[in-house]
């Protein structure tokens, strides 16, 4: 999926894991490619773009990189197909040889909002190589005392994700699990929640964004999934 002139979304991409997926996916696209950066903060995107630019300047593969400030727990009226047309910046979809979307936004304690791929200009098009990313996590499948809010909507949106792989037969799916990761959203547990998870986490190994990431990486890359919507976790025994 790499080295070819691409399409990449990324969303939650102002920091943290989404900010790492921006910026190493970026260094793997081919010539011509364009990055569209989704979040709220305008200075954490503008700060990935500048990122994501000192690494593509010096490679032969420069990309252009559109910023988009949206708020995806209220994006009534939100058009997507405007940002997406935005960040195309002249050419259009067929153009590009693989479209590639990463949903990573969330939050512990707010409910996220999905983007709806079949509204998007890229459904056209079979020719386009397309994959779908989500990041899920092991609150999907397992409960932690205290967050049922956040345990819920990510067995949802897992869901929402899995259906999308039945009904995009021609996009390839996959909802990758990254494991307790170092980013503000661990700040965030390790303050916040109950006394038995606290705990719990201070056993566990935390991750860093650049190990997670590599793994996606390597699993997009070897194909790791049985098939499309499949859910791969940082921790499976996968060679
Ligand atoms: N860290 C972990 O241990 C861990 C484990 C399993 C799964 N995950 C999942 O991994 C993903 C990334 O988490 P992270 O650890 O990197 O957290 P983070 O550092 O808190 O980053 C979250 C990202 O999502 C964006 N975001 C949050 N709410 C948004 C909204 N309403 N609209 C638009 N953007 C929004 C944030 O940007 P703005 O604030 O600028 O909008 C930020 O870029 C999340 O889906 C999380 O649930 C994380």
């Amino acid at each position: 999926m790499w080295g070819k002139k691409s399409f990449l979304v990324v969303t939650g991409a102002s920091r943290g894991i989404g900010r790492e997926i921006a910026i190493k996916f970026s260094s793997k696209l081919g010539a011509g490619s364009k990055v569209v950066l989704i979040a709220r903060s305008t200075s954490g995107l503008h700060a990935t773009r500048n990122l994501i630019l000192a690494v593509t300047n010096k490679t032969a593969n420069p990309v252009g990189v559109t910023v988009a400030s949206v708020d995806l727990s209220n994006s009534a009226g939100i058009e997507f197909n405007d940002i997406m047309e935005e960040g195309c910046d002249l050419d259009s979809p067929e153009t590009f040889d693989s479209a590639i979307m990463v949903h990573n936004a969330g939050t512990l304690g707010t409910v996220h909002k999905k983007r709806d791929l079949r509204r998007n200009k890229f459904h056209k098009g079979p020719e386009v190589k397309k994959t779908l990313v989500n990041i899920t996590s092991l609150a999907a499948l397992k409960p932690f005392p205290g967050w049922s809010m956040y345990c819920s909507a990510r067995a949802a949106r897992e869901a929402l994700f899995r259906n999308l792989a039945a009904e995009e037969r021609d996009v390839m799916v996959l909802n990758y699990s990254p494991g307790p990761v170092e980013t503000e959203m661990m700040t965030q547990v390790l303050e916040q929640s109950l006394p038995e998870i606290k705990s719990a986490m201070k056993e566990t190994t935390i991750l860093t964004v650049d190990q997670t990431v590599s793994r996606l990486i390597s699993i997009l890359d070897k194909g790791i999934f049985s098939k499309s919507g499949a859910r791969v976790d940082y921790f499976d025994d996968i060679v």
